[in-house]
């Protein structure tokens, strides 16, 4: 089963859309394994954001997301890591599919709302950066053999 961090930004705490970000993944049927509401230490947000140091848009992309709380989870399905970057839509809002959180809800790259993991190696590196062992929940669901056929 594969884990995606999922990130509901801090404009997108701003704005209201914790519970349209977690209703849309969970009406996908993906399961809910940690969360937790907090607000980003620079220094969790240069090791998250490693991969952009040196970047044009690095600076700003630090700025905004400690610039106020973020909501943080884990979330965990067959093909986790592309369905739930389907759901979120391209990382650029105006090249989002309608349907998609950033096409139905942001205009700006760097307001685009929320962030999820781009492979299935990072979803458990970056799963493990966010969240400790104890903060993660495994459990079933009665309705997981409706959702995920094995
Ligand atoms: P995320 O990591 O946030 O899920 O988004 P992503 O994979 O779709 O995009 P990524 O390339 O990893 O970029 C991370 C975040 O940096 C901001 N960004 N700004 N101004 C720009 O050209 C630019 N490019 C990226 C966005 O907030 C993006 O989500
Ligand atoms: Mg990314």
């Amino acid at each position: 089963m594969e884990r995606s961090l999922v990130l509901v930004k801090p404009d997108g705490v701003q704005r209201g859309l914790v519970g349209e970000v977690i209703n849309r993944l969970e009406r996908r049927g993906l399961r809910l394994v940690g969360a937790k509401f907090m607000q980003v230490s620079r220094r969790l947000a240069e090791t998250h954001y490693a991969i952009h140091k040196g970047k044009p848009f690095y600076d700003g992309l630090i700025e905004y997301i400690t610039s106020a709380p973020v909501m943080a989870m884990a979330w965990e399905g067959p093909q986790a890591v592309d369905a739930i970057r389907q759901t979120m839509g391209s990382t650029r809002p105006t090249e989002a599919a309608p349907g998609s959180i950033r096409h139905d809800f942001a205009l700006e790259i760097g307001r685009n709302l929320t962030h999820a993991s781009d492979t299935v190696e990072n979803g458990v590196k970056e799963v493990a950066l966010w969240f400790t062992l104890g903060e993660l929940i495994e459990w079933r669901r009665a309705v997981d053999c409706w959702v995920f056929e094995k």
